[in-house]
């Protein structure tokens, strides 16, 4: 058997899980960095983290831990191995370092960035304070570990609420997600006072799509993500972070499912779930879409890039994150 043969052959069993979203003349090239993948990993005692909006190939033929951003977090603190690779975006890989420190952490893109990270700095934070004295700082995780350390609490989508709630006042600065914020706003009575910064993904979706959607496609359930805008969280039936929204797929299995969320969502709830009609519209997040398999096979290969926090902002921003898991 040739070289690209036995790679085929070792790889068979995981063209078999993404058979349904992986086309076949894709996958030799797939295979080749997979099976490289998998060998660097044992090489550099390296585990690799996914977000959920990484494609299939990467989320269920090379990850070893899955999830959404606050599965990741928690995930990462626990991670034994000298190397963590975050297939994600940076601030992801920021947030698995400030938990474990001790571990080497890499991403393959130093540029897998987050339109709602680059829409606050450190700067803009202690701003927010100085207008509003007194009022707690709640930041979502997809900020920079600079804007955390000027933040009493992080939150994720699949806590936000609970975390405004937990701090028992009356009113909170949430930052940066304006959206997340409102629909946060709309499900309490603590008062929110929002930033203006907005995911370039789920910006993106309007009412109009969801109401075309159901036209189209009768009985359909639609789950949207909390960074949509309101209006169009109040079209959909169900809000939810992405694992929330798998979870709600699992536990009730719709003939007819709309994600409103990043592309690569519904390909991985898909490959669990071929009972399941996925009906589109989604966007691509460019950022998330930085990292592939040929990138984490590099960056395995190289060790790089190592993802380093100013240690004096680090033991702040800690807190801010460990404050949120400790809910
Ligand atoms: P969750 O996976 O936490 O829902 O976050 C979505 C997101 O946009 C991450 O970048
Ligand atoms: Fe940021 Fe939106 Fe991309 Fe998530 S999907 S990384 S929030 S730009």
């Amino acid at each position: 058997m040739g070289a690209a043969s036995e790679v085929l052959a070792r790889t068979a069993p995981l063209y078999d899980r993404v058979k349904s979203v992986v086309l076949p003349a894709e996958w030799p090239s797939f295979a080749e960095d997979i099976d490289a993948i998998l060998r660097l990993k044992r090489e550099r005692n390296a585990v690799i983290l996914a977000h959920n909006y990484q494609t299939p190939e990467i989320f269920h033929c090379v990850a070893d831990i899955v999830g959404d951003s606050l599965a990741l977090a928690r995930r990462a603190m626990d991670v034994d191995a000298d190397v963590i690779l975050m297939a994600g975006v940076h601030f992801m890989a920021e947030t698995a370092k400030l938990l474990n420190s001790s571990k080497t952490v890499l991403i393959p893109d130093l540029h897998a960035g987050c339109s709602l990270a680059e829409s606050i700095t450190a700067a803009d934070v202690r701003g927010l304070r100085e207008r509003h004295p007194g009022v707690p700082v709640v930041t979502y995780v997809n900020t920079s570990a600079a804007v955390k350390a000027e933040s009493d609490i992080c939150c994720t989508s699949g806590n936000a609420r609970a975390i405004v709630e937990s701090l028992g006042v009356p009113e909170v600065i949430m930052l940066p997600d304006e959206y997340l914020a409102q629909n946060v706003a709309a499900e309490t009575s603590v008062r929110i006072i929002t930033w203006n910064g907005h995911c370039e993904v789920h910006e993106r979706f309007t009412p109009a799509d969801v109401r075309q959607v159901r036209e189209g496609h009768p009985g359909v359930v639609v789950l949207a993500h909390p960074e949509c805008p309101p209006d169009v969280v109040a079209e959909a039936d169900f809000s939810g972070s992405t694992a929330v929204m798998q979870d709600w797929v699992a536990r009730n299995h719709p003939a007819r499912v709309l994600l409103l969320t990043e592309c690569s969502m519904s390909d991985n709830v898909a490959v669990l779930h071929p009972e399941v009609e996925f009906v589109r519209p989604c966007n691509l997040c460019p950022h998330m879409k930085r990292i592939s398999l040929p990138g984490i096979r590099q960056a395995l290969e190289e060790m790089r890039h190592e993802v380093v926090i100013d240690p004096a902002v680090a033991v702040r921003a800690r807190q801010a994150v460990e404050r949120m898991l400790a809910i």
